[in-house]
């Protein structure tokens, strides 16, 4: 990202116009959750709970001075009513259906939006079943190699932008876990993957072809998966020169959420951790995708990063050089998207006396991840029109393993997170940064 490219304040390109929601997986348990709740809170019979855009407040200047607007007071963001909803699934399930299928909402909130979602039907996907091994859709395109399928994607979105007479878009992925892939030579350089692309190299999965098309669209790229997709030189170089922002991996809710609010404050306190073993039972389609290995796999490693980053073991070595980490994941149906984890966590104290905490949180999936991903999306569109291109480091308080820029280590804690975040709003929209010294108070 070319620093002279990014706009401040009111160069910032204002958001007139309609947004649209780009969403491979439309017929998920994220999607519809997310889709039926902006509806509801257009309608006025919901709150958008969880929301940094939408409830969230920001501090400007002197706490002397009392200026706490609300973020979507304080930044130009789309406005909810802007929102239209596209996207692509391997089932051909409008909203309607397939929400009543994802079983999160209770049936008397479907019901209150059902002409609404009924209205969104998905488009057939680009779906490679090596990929997602335990899926089995028929909604899928016909074309087989990887130009073509670009481009029958790239006429979707163009179709759907000319039909709704739509001014931007963004794409976020919602769909399920592909199988895990290492980072090889084609996924290096923009040449090598367009390479790749003409040879259908197998190292390039279907999330990278949506995100080659909406990238080389001009349309910024959010992964909610733990997918490689763009966490790979080639997309993060394909992204600056078509200056697109991406941002990813794996949306942070549920288990992650807890480790990373816990861990930063057992390292404030310099506790010491000798082992942290998470164990989950989940019913959904989710849970039924990773209960596959290679699916796990790519889920396992999104999840078992977050504490080596936030307790630096390297840094303290006495501390928590040694710490066993442990993350499970059953599948059960009978919870179905309702979730429980447990957590039990062994740490030690002064002269290394051992204690315990045990975390038993029976969340609701994507009761967590709808508010992300309407907060992402509105942030994505807000990055874009500022001139942000390439990795958007300031939104890894969303995820559970962060994009980072070569050389650096990812941002895990929570609390840093959200400060980076909210002093990235206030360095586009040119008011002081909080340092949260205060030293000024104090002194004549
Ligand atoms: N629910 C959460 O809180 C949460 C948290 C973090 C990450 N995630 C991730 O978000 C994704 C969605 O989660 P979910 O609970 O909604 O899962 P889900 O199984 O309910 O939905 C995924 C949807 O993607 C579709 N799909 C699969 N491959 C596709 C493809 N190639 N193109 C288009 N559609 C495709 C499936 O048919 C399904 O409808 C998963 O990857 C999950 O791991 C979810």
């Amino acid at each position: 990202m070319k620093k002279e490219k990014i706009k401040k304040g009111s160069q910032i390109r204002p958001a007139k116009g309609k947004l649209g929601v780009l969403i491979p997986g439309l017929g998920g348990a994220v999607s519809t959750t997310f889709i039926a709740g902006v509806e509801a809170v257009r309608k006025n019979s919901a709150s958008p709970v969880g929301s940094l855009t939408q409830m969230g407040t920001i501090r400007l200047g002197k706490r002397t001075e009392k200026r706490i607007p609300k973020i979507k007071d304080f930044v130009n963001l789309a406005e909810l009513n802007d929102l239209t909803f596209y996207g692509w699934d391997i089932y051909e399930d409008n909203c309607y259906e397939a929400a009543l299928k994802a079983g999160v909402l209770e049936r008397d909130h479907i019901e209150r939006v059902r002409p609404f979602l009924e209205g969104i039907k998905p488009q057939k996907a680009i779906f490679k079943r090596e990929y997602v091994r335990n899926l089995e859709g028929h909604y899928i395109k016909s074309e087989q190699d990887h130009p073509e399928l670009i481009e029958a994607l790239k006429t979707d979105i163009e179709n759907f932008k000319k039909e709704n007479n739509i001014d931007r878009c963004v794409m976020i992925w919602c769909g399920s876990t592909e199988t895990y892939l290492n980072t090889s030579e084609v996924h290096q350089t923009i040449k090598k993957f367009e390479n790749g692309l003409e040879r259908n190299d197998p190292n390039i999965s279907p999330s990278m072809l949506y995100a080659y098309a909406a990238i080389t669209s001009g349309i910024p790229y959010i992964n909610g998966a733990p997918n490689l997709t763009v966490d790979i030189p080639a997309m993060v170089d394909l992204a600056n020169k078509y200056g697109v922002p991406i941002a990813g991996k794996d949306f942070k809710t549920g288990q992650t959420l807890m480790k990373t609010i816990v861990s930063p404050g057992l390292k404030a306190r310099l506790l010491g951790l000798s082992g942290w073993y998470s164990t989950n039972i989940l019913g959904n389609r989710d849970g039924m995708v990773l209960d596959d290995p290679g699916s796990f796999k790519t889920k396992e490693e999104s999840k078992l990063s977050v504490l080596e980053y936030i307790l630096q073991p390297d840094i303290y070595p006495a501390l928590y050089n040694h710490f066993y980490h442990k993350v499970a994941i059953n599948y059960y149906p009978p919870r179905g998207d309702n979730k429980e984890g447990w957590d039990c966590i062994d740490i030690f104290g002064w002269l290394g006396y051992p204690m315990q905490i045990k975390i038993n949180f029976l969340c609701r999936d994507s009761i967590l991840a709808a508010p992300l991903v309407l907060d992402l999306v509105l942030f994505a569109d807000f990055a874009q029109r500022a001139g942000m291109s390439g990795i958007q480091e300031w939104l890894s308080f969303y995820f559970k393993s962060p994009m980072y820029a070569k050389g650096l280590y990812p941002e895990h804690d929570l609390f840093i997170q959200l400060a980076k975040l909210k002093n990235t709003l206030r360095y586009l929209m040119e008011e002081e940064q909080i340092t949260h010294l205060g030293i000024e108070y104090y002194v004549e």
